[in-house]
């Protein structure tokens, strides 16, 4: 591949994920991945779905006083942010971030958010008040399906922000590393 400058081979790395982030991803991957699967087996369900609201939980805590690429503090977007980055994005000019991007960031407090809804319309279901509920039922599930078009935006967005940078975010959510920034790389 013609390059004009030289890359030294070993780029320099520095640690961007903290484990309790990784962990948290990897293990709230795996317990909506068996929420769903297990839809049918109420009493599993229910188990991998309250792991799901335990995780959020922590995190929400991690959000506050976790390391900082972790904060919330350094990626909520404000609107104005977000929508300057959309149209860089559509232009095709938007630039590389250590942490979140401002999408992946607005997208992030979604996921929290829907799955934060979906666990609390699941725990309600089971309340005496909200028993056998068929409305509730249905808008648990209209909100899980949500769930899923959200996911597949979520890898899409990781996918193609992989591709614009030449870097593989996947690994970098398995091993907390990434490469360092260039005088083109927001924090
Ligand atoms: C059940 C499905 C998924 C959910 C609910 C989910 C949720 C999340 C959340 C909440 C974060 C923010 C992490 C944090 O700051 O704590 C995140 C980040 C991330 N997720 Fe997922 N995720 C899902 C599936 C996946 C899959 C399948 C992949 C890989 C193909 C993936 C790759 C990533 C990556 C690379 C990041 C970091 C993005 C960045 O570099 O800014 N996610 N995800
Ligand atoms: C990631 C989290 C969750 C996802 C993705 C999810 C998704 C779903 C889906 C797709 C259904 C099937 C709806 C239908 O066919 O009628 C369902 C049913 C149900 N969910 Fe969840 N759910 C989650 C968490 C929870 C939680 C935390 C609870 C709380 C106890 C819960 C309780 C239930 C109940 C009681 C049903 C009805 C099962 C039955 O038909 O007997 N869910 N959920």
């Amino acid at each position: 591949m013609a390059s004009h400058t030289f890359e030294p081979i070993q780029q320099r790395q520095v640690r961007v994920w903290d484990v309790i982030v990784r962990l948290f991803h990897w293990s709230l991957v795996a317990s909506v991945a068996l929420a769903f699967l297990t839809e049918d087996a109420r009493k599993l369900h229910e188990f991998f779905g309250y792991t799901m609201v335990g995780l959020i939980g922590l995190r929400l805590v991690w959000g506050l006083i976790g390391s900082h690429h972790a904060r919330f503090a350094s990626f909520v977007p404000g609107p104005r942010r977000l929508v300057s980055y959309l149209v860089d994005m559509a232009r095709g000019r938007e630039r590389r971030y250590l942490g979140h991007n401002p999408a992946g960031g607005a997208m992030v407090i979604a996921l929290l958010a829907m799955l934060g809804a979906i666990g609390w319309t699941g725990y309600l279901m089971g309340t005496d008040a909200y028993f056998g509920d068929e409305r509730l039922e249905d808008i648990h599930e209209l909100l899980a399906n949500i769930l899923l078009v959200m996911i597949g935006l979520h890898v899409g967005g990781v996918i193609l922000a992989s591709l614009r940078h030449s870097e593989n975010l996947v690994l970098a959510m398995i091993t907390g590393q990434k490469r360092a920034d260039d005088e083109t790389t927001k924090h």
